[in-house]
């Protein structure tokens, strides 16, 4: 009876990078396994398993959580992005540019959760102080880069981020005016 319990699955739907998918899964599954071994999304790390490091974090329903916290049981009906649906086709996302810009990477390991993180924050906070951006990262742990093109790559991208709203607002008030006339 026990070991059927164990057994037992459950039915789940989650949408990953626009893409739903179906599944059964025993209660105790994590998330990040669920991403890793079953859809092959191997952009989200593991370093630690246990909610130290970070570099498992994905986007839950918009929000920057570490993965191997969470059970896919949990993510039922949530839409989710990983690393691998950050870009545009060819088009780096501004964050993943920063770090190829400002060589935020070493070892890499730690930097698909960094990004994500860092993409939720300036989501949230387009102008961040440098001392917000480390605050943000606190969850982040890199044992490569001592963190300081970390942070450039983020300020790097916050600025590309912010030229292109601007960008955007006047192709919308260029719009704007043509309709008015
Ligand atoms: S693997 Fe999730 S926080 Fe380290
Ligand atoms: S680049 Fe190696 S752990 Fe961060």
């Amino acid at each position: 009876m026990a070991a059927e319990a164990e057994r037992a699955t459950v039915s789940i739907s989650i949408t990953v990078n626009g893409v739903r998918h179906e599944a059964e899964v025993e209660p105790r599954e994590l998330l990040v396994y669920f991403l890793r071994d079953r859809l092959a999304l191997t952009g989200t790390h593991v370093g630690c398993d246990t909610s130290q490091c970070g570099a498992c974090t994905i986007h839950l329903n918009g929000r920057a959580v570490k993965s191997c916290t969470v059970l896919a049981v949990q993510a039922n009906g949530a839409k989710v992005t990983t690393i691998e649906g950050l870009a545009e086709g060819d088009a780096l996302h501004p964050v993943q540019q920063g770090f190829y810009e400002k060589h935020g990477a070493q070892c890499g390991y730690c930097t698909p959760g960094m990004i994500m993180t860092a993409v939720h924050l300036l989501e949230n906070n387009p102008h961040p102080t440098e001392q917000e951006i480390r605050h943000g990262l606190e969850g982040n742990l890199c044992r490569c880069t001592g963190y300081v093109n970390i942070v450039e790559a983020i300020k790097w991208a916050a600025e590309k981020m912010r030229r292109e709203a601007r960008g955007e607002r006047r192709e919308e008030e260029k719009r704007g005016e043509h309709v008015s006339r």
